[in-house]
């Protein structure tokens, strides 16, 4: 029987994502550090989050619709950065275009596969992602090409720790794919012979370069130069940060908060937005999931920017809980990489269509209007779900449970 290429829930498209690729690409969409609980505490523990849903006086007519950083989108979904390659030839354009078709932003990592500029063109609302990586003439350069190529807002990602060590071992990615390597990787890609033929019609193989990261008149770098170059740099102060910020001059998020202090101090900075995020369980593993964080700092910082969160999000239902504890909207990452290596663009709009339809499920079994209404009410929380990370520096304790 022929498979609907149409799916219906995310772990599908996962499944036939694993199915579809060389095992080691696969592996490195997992990710993950450590004992991998970061990553697994992001999905179950909206689990724990329970439902109360009403059964009349339900609305008719219900809006998903909202802005980040100014931007008008139809649902409170938008592509978080993944710095990834060899998922789909056509990589983050795909992305780009099946953001624009659903009505919302596209979020293109500095290591992405595709330059910004064709992604920009697929897609006008889209914002670059950037580390702290390089010299700060070559923050500069890569600020002032995201900005000719109409990138509308900056994602400054800050954290990460080059903790990777995984239990399950991570995947060996070669430098770059030269004859030794394509055969010592040839026995993989024969057993993925979709993924294979896909790359085929393209009569390339996946050149594993960051071409963001391409300094004027020089060669892109490879992804590991890439990697290498991060490694070297000395690492950001908040002075940093704030420099950083005034030379965007544009719209600005800082990602990967987990801490109120930290949060505070990026509305010090002069931020637009924050990302509470975990870096999707890539960073220090045993870090609490994301919608464990969000509402001690939603709390603390929501009236004065804009909240977002990433991390585990795979169900419109998510996005409800996310929204009920003080998201804006949320950002999703791997949820999309799954949607494209299982069915490229159209994989990418289906899965943003399965959080559509979860989202609005949510809302008109709530009895709610619009997003906007959502509350912790909506939901049973069990004690001591929430985290309050980095609460004032008077306390003796930074950090409490
Ligand atoms: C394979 C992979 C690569 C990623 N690369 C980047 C990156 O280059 N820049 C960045 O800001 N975040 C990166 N992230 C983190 C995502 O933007 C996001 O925070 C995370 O995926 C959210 O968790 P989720 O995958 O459970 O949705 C990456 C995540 C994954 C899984």
């Amino acid at each position: 029987m022929r498979q609907n290429p149409w799916f219906e829930s995310v772990l599908e498209a996962q499944r036939r994502a694993k199915k579809r690729l060389p095992p080691s690409v696969y592996a490195a969409l997992v990710a993950g550090s450590e004992r991998g609980r970061t990553p697994d505490d992001n999905q179950n523990a909206f689990a724990e989050l329970q439902f109360a849903p009403r059964v009349a006086g339900h609305q008719p007519e219900r809006d998903l619709s909202t802005t980040v950083m100014g931007i008008p989108i139809s649902l409170p979904v938008i592509i978080s950065p993944t710095g990834v390659q060899a998922v789909h030839p056509d990589g983050e354009v795909a992305v780009a275009r099946a953001a624009a078709s659903r009505g919302t932003i596209m979020g293109l990592s500095s290591f992405a596969s595709k330059p910004v500029e064709e992604v920009t063109a697929a897609n006008e609302n889209t914002f670059f992602q950037m580390y702290w990586t390089g010299t700060r003439e070559t923050m500069v350069q890569r600020m002032d090409r995201a900005r000719a190529a109409g990138a509308k807002g900056l994602i400054a990602t800050l954290d990460w720790s080059f903790s990777i060590g995984r239990d399950w071992g991570s995947p060996v990615i070669p430098e770059k794919l030269d004859l030794k390597s394509m055969w010592d990787f040839a026995p993989e890609a024969i057993r993925r012979p979709k993924w294979l033929l896909a790359y085929a019609k393209t009569g390339r193989v996946p050149d594993l370069t960051a071409p963001n990261l391409q300094p004027p008149g020089g060669p892109a770098p490879t992804f590991f130069g890439a990697y290498y170059e991060w490694q070297q740099t000395a690492p950001p102060s908040w002075e940093d940060v704030e420099w950083l910020r005034r030379e965007w001059g544009g719209k600005f998020m800082l990602k990967g908060i987990t801490r109120i202090d930290d949060a505070k101090r990026a509305v010090d900075a002069g931020v637009d937005a924050i990302s509470v995020s975990n870096h999707g369980g890539n960073n220090l593993d045993t870090t609490p999931a994301t919608i464990r964080c969000l509402g001690p700092i939603a709390d603390a910082v929501g009236h004065e920017i804009e909240v977002l969160l990433d991390g585990g999000v795979r169900r419109g239902g998510d996005v409800a809980k996310a929204l009920a504890f003080g998201a804006r909207a949320v950002m999703i990452g791997r949820a999309y990489l799954w949607g494209l290596a299982a069915n490229g663009q159209t994989g990418v709009e289906n899965v943003l269509d399965l959080l559509r339809v979860g989202l609005d499920s949510a809302v008109l079994g709530l009895g709610h209007r619009s997003i906007t209404q959502f509350s912790r009410a909506d939901f049973y929380v069990p004690e001591g779900f929430e985290r309050r990370l980095g609460i004032e520096a008077a306390s003796t304790s930074p950090v409490t449970a």
